[in-house]
C-alpha cells in the first residue's frame, strides 16, 4: 500500500513511524511534513497544501490510503472531499468534526446525551456574558466557541480577569473563532484523555493518557498544547474505562447517529474525573498531541488495518488493540518563549546523539539548506521512549533529552509527575 500522512507536526511523525513498520505498507508520503518526517516518508513537492492539491496528488501518485492528523484539515472537510473522489481516507468528516471546531455545539450535544459535563452557558455579546460572570463563582472557564489552536481555553480567578477575558474574546482576539464563547464551571480533579477508533459502531480504545498543558514544572502558568504525555495511567482502571463507555462513549455515539452524523476516525475525549466521576472537558476528532506519540510506540498492533476498517465500517471484526508492556512517554522540547513569541531558525544540535531505544519526534522543524536542522515553531521536538516502569522511561528520555540542544530551548522536567508518585 501507498500511505499519505496529512500534517506537518510531532503526532504525524509518530503516526508515520508506525504506518512505516507496517508489513502491508511498502511507501509512505507526508505532507507538508518537516526535516524528521523527511527522514521516514516522502514529502512531495506541491503547489499548495488545500485539499484540493492533496487529492490531485492522491489520484495522481495512486495513494491507496490517507491518513490526516490536523483538526483544520478535518473541519474544511478533507474527508468529504476525498471520499467524493473514491479516495479511502481516515478521519472525521466535516459534519463530525464540529464536535471539535464548536465547543457550544459540543455542549449542546452532551445536554441532549446527559453526558457529564461541567454546567455552562455560550454568550455572544458582552452585556449578557457579564450577567452570566456575576451571577458565577471562581475560577471561572471562558471558552472561545471555534479553533483556536489550543490557546482559545482561559481560566479566569475573579470577575475582573473574567470581564476583561470576555470583553478581548468577543472583540476579536481568536477572530470568528471567538465570536460565540462557552462560560463553563470550572472542575477540579485529574484530567485524562482517552482515545478511541471508531466505525461510528465500534470502538476500539487506545490506553488511558495523560497530557501536561500547563508550561511550567508543577502544572503552573499559562496553557500550551501539551509540554509532554505518558501512557497509560495507572488511575485509568478497567473500571472507570466501563463507566465512560456507559455514561459518555455510548450515548455520544448514539447521539450522533440520531443526528445523522457519520463519525468514523479517531475520537479523543479529555476527561475530568471527579470523585470518580467522568466529566467531559472536551472532544477533539483527530489524535490528541502529545499523547498520540507514546502512545504509537507502545502500541504492539499494526495499526494499518484499524485505520482502514474504521473507514470501510468494519472495526467490529478486528481484535483489541495490543499493547507492550509498561510504560511510554514524550518530552516536549520547545523554543523559549512559547507559546507567546519565540524565534525561528536556531540550529538544533545532538540529534544524532540519542539512544537507539528513544524516539525524536519533530514538530517543528527544517533543513537549513546546509544539511542542517532549525528550530520552525513553538514545539520543535518530542523526544519519546518507554520502559518497564514509568521511573525507567522518564530516567532514559530525560537522558537523551539532555543530549540535545539549541537557543532558547525549554522543557519541563516533571512530566509523568503524578504517575511517579503513585507508585
Ligand atoms: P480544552 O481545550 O477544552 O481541553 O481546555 C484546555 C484545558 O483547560 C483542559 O485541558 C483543562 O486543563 C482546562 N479546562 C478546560 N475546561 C475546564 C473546566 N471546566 N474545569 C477545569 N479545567 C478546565
Ligand atoms: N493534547 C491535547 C490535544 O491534543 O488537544
Amino acid at each position: 500500500m501507498k500511505v499519505l500522512v496529512v500534517g506537518k507536526g510531532a503526532r504525524e511523525h509518530a503516526l508515520a513511524w508506525k504506518i512505516s513498520r507496517s508489513p502491508l505498507v511498502e511507501k509512505v508520503y507526508c505532507f507538508p511534513g518537516n526535516a524528521g518526517i523527511s527522514q521516514i516518508a516522502q514529502i512531495p513537492e506541491l503547489a499548495d497544501d488545500s485539499v484540493n492539491t492533496l487529492a490531485d496528488f492522491a489520484k495522481k501518485e495512486r495513494i491507496d490510503f490517507t491518513v490526516v492528523g490536523p483538526e483544520d484539515y478535518l473541519a474544511k472537510g478533507i474527508v468529504d472531499h476525498f471520499e467524493s473522489l473514491g479516495l479511502k481516507i481516515f478521519g472525521a468528516n466535516k459534519n463530525a468534526a464540529k464536535l471539535e471546531s464548536s465547543k457550544a455545539f459540543a455542549k449542546e450535544i452532551m445536554d441532549s446525551a446527559n453526558i457529564p459535563t461541567a454546567s455552562y452557558s455560550t454568550v455572544t455579546d458582552l452585556n449578557s456574558g457579564i450577567k452570566v460572570l456575576e451571577r458565577s463563582s471562581f475560577p471561572i472557564v471562558l471558552k472561545a466557541d471555534g479553533l483556536a489552536a489550543g490557546k482559545g481555553v482561559v481560566i479566569c480567578d475573579s470577575l475582573k480577569s473574567a470581564t476583561s477575558e470576555l470583553t478581548e474574546m468577543l472583540g476579536g482576539k481568536f477572530k470568528d473563532a471567538g465570536a460565540k464563547v462557552v462560560i463553563e464551571q470550572f472542575l477540579k480533579g485529574e484530567e485524562l484523555s482517552l482515545l478511541l477508533l471508531t466505525d461510528g459502531t465500534a470502538v476500539k480504545p487506545l490506553l488511558f493518557s495523560q497530557d501536561h498543558k500547563a508550561l511550567l514544572d508543577g502544572d503552573t502558568g499559562p496553557n500550551t498544547g501539551g509540554m509532554g504525555a505518558y501512557a497509560p495511567v495507572l488511575s485509568g482502571t478497567s473500571e472507570l474505562y466501563e463507566k465512560i463507555n456507559e455514561k459518555v462513549t455510548l450515548p455520544l455515539l448514539n447521539e450522533l447517529k440520531k443526528m445523522n452524523i457519520d463519525y468514523r476516525g479517531v475520537l479523543y475525549i479529555g476527561l475530568m474525573i471527579v470523585n470518580g466521576i467522568p466529566y467531559v472537558l472536551e472532544y477533539n476528532a483527530r489524535f490528541g498531541d502529545p499523547e498520540t506519540e507514546p502512545l504509537m510506540m507502545l502500541l504492539k498492533s499494526d495499526i494499518v488495518p484499524y485505520f482502514t476498517a474504521c473507514a470501510e465500517r468494519t472495526l467490529e471484526k478486528l481484535p483489541e488493540l495490543e499493547w507492550i508492556e509498561g510504560y511510554g512517554a514524550t518530552v516536549v522540547i520547545a523554543s523559549g518563549g512559547y507559546p507567546e513569541s519565540y524565534k525561528k531558525g536556531e540550529i538544533i544540535s545532538g540529534l544524532t546523539d540519542v539512544d537507539k531505544d528513544c524516539v525524536v519526534f519533530h514538530a517543528g522543524t527544517k533543513f537549513n539548506g546546509n544539511g542542517g536542522i532549525v528550530t520552525d515553531g513553538g514545539r520543535v521536538l518530542m523526544v519519546t521512549g518507554t520502559g518497564k516502569t514509568i521511573k525507567e522511561t522518564m530516567d532514559l528520555i530525560y537522558k537523551n533529552v539532555g543530549k540535545i540542544s539549541f537557543d532558547g530551548a525549554y522543557y519541563r522536567k516533571d512530566i509523568a509527575h503524578r504517575e511517579i508518585k503513585r507508585i
